[in-house]
């Protein structure tokens, strides 16, 4: 028997919101082409729950809540809260992209696809073990299908409504952006408080 541990999680699925995106991505009618954080030729814009949300905003919040509850409850042994640390919409125009990197101080990271076309940049996600990057292995356990790029590189293709969650700490990326549509996401980081069951850990 095979067995393969040290994985790591990747969660997608689809958030079917298109009427409450199509709405939130009206905000977003003029480029800015900025260098920020991992962000080139681009731009991030603070999304703040406290603050008033427009009531699609309200309601593409809720739904991202449901979306990280359903990822806990099926990932984690009971987990008992968690606590979202910051999000910020990710402004995309032709030309943008952005550099490798991770997320600090934060267990998991998600993004939301608000507005994305079919010819729009995966997102691509490293081996986050620096020594399995040394060499590819075609192990048979590998992502299937067209997604897997190598045995230490996986990409999604970004989806209309798509909620992807990881570990904060897997480095990604987002190549260049080469067609003229705009792509807008919505990007997150939260921490999250587990109830500990001695039997299990
Ligand atoms: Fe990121």
């Amino acid at each position: 028997m095979i067995n393969y541990f040290f994985a790591e999680e990747i969660y997608s699925k689809l958030l079917p919101l298109e009427e409450v995106t199509k709405e939130v991505s009206k905000k977003f009618n003029k480029d800015i082409k900025l260098d920020i954080a991992s962000v080139r030729n681009g731009c991030q814009l603070p999304f703040d729950p406290k603050k008033s949300l427009t009531p699609f905003e309200q309601q593409m919040y809720d739904g991202l809540l449901r979306g990280i509850s359903e990822f806990l409850v099926k990932s984690c042994y009971d987990f008992k809260s968690f606590t979202m640390q910051n999000m910020w919409y990710n402004v995309s125009p032709k030309g943008s992209y952005n550099l490798e990197h991770i997320h600090g101080n934060c267990d998991y990271s998600g993004i939301y696809y608000i507005r994305t076309e079919k010819d729009h940049p995966s997102v691509h996600f490293k081996n986050p073990n620096l020594v399995a990057n040394m060499r590819n292995r075609p192990l048979k356990t590998a992502f299937n299908g067209s997604l897997h790029t190598g045995h230490n590189e996986i990409y999604f293709e970004p989806k209309p409504c798509m909620l992807t969650i990881f570990p904060s700490y897997i480095p990604h990326r987002v190549d260049e952006n080469k067609i003229e549509e705009t792509r807008v996401s919505l990007a997150f980081n939260f921490n999250v408080s587990w109830q500990i069951r001695q039997n299990v850990l």
